[in-house]
């Protein structure tokens, strides 16, 4: 069930450095209804200016409250990163599809990238939490620019599982691509039994696919892009699909959770 809301507190705000910002709010109903992979729609400012609304992932949903953590890079961003503590916000929520749920006797590797980390905290938190598969068969794989992105990884990092880190400069974790390690882990286990799931920059999940496909592993990707209207009306979301009749899908209502079988990258 979709809900509107125009006048959802902001109950706690935390600032991570370079830009980085986690917003947590209040709401019973949206944040009872949010599951692994859905995003909500905020209103970035109460002035229309930018018009439209900016989809965020869930990064926690925890009781009555919720949060969403992203990075300053555009005018959406920075008016949400304007919001105070007991400031309202007008959310749309919840939106889109959710993550495929491994079997009991499965893996799960989580791959994400800078501020793809959202979805995948929150799926990973949700298998933890519900006891689907135990902490030992969860790998979660976070590849950050440089240290200077730190705090993106002390989420994944308090999870209590497998986490490994990787840096673009080398100056936290593994010197390299967190694709890398997705190769390393991979050849660690049994394929067949492997789930992964990723959100990231999309040269990132074009390369987490291919290996995936190589390999022949089940892969699902939580795509971004923008999104005017968000609830499949304006077709501004699109992605091309692979087979199929249609030849795009929209990314707010068929997705942003895709089979990397399904979309071209
Ligand atoms: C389903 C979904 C979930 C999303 N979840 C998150 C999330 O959890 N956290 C998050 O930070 N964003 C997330 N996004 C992206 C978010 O909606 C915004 O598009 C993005 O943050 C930029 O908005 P803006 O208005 O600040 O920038 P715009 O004004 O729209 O763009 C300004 C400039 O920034 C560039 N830009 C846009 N996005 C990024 C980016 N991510 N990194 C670097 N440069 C960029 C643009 O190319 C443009 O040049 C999600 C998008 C979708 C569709
Ligand atoms: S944002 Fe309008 S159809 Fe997806």
């Amino acid at each position: 069930m979709t809900l509107f809301s125009n006048d959802v507190e902001v109950v706690e705000k935390t600032l991570g450095g370079n830009d980085l910002c986690k917003l947590t709010f209040r709401s019973e109903k949206i944040s009872a209804a949010l599951e692994p992979g859905n995003f909500v729609h905020i209103k970035a400012s109460r002035d229309y200016d930018p018009l439209f609304r900016r989809a965020m992932s869930v990064h926690v949903s925890e009781g009555a409250f919720f949060s969403i953590l992203f990075r300053t890079v555009g005018k959406g961003t920075t008016r949400l990163s304007e919001l105070e503590r007991g400031d309202r916000a007008d959310i749309v929520g919840p939106l889109g599809n959710k993550f495929a749920i491994p079997a009991s006797d499965e893996i799960a590797v989580f791959v994400a990238g800078g501020t793809g980390v959202p979805p995948l905290h929150f799926l990973a938190r949700r298998l933890l939490e519900n006891r689907v598969i135990p902490a030992d068969r969860m790998t979660y794989l976070c590849g950050v620019t440089g240290a200077f992105d730190r705090w993106l990884t002390e989420d994944p990092q308090a999870l209590g599982i497998d986490c490994r880190i990787s840096s673009d400069d080398g100056s936290i974790g593994y010197h390299g691509f967190v694709t890398n390690l997705l190769i390393e882990r991979l050849n660690q286990v049994d394929s067949k039994r492997v789930r992964v799931y990723s959100c990231g920059p999309e040269a990132m999940m074009r390369e987490v696919s291919r290996i995936c496909l190589e390999r022949n592993v089940r892969c699902q990707l939580s795509l971004e892009g923008d999104m005017p209207c968000g609830i499949g009306t304006c077709l501004g979301c699109v992605v091309e699909v692979r087979d199929g009749a249609e030849k795009f899908r929209r990314i707010c209502k068929d997705g942003p959770v895709f089979d990397s079988t399904e979309v071209v990258l």
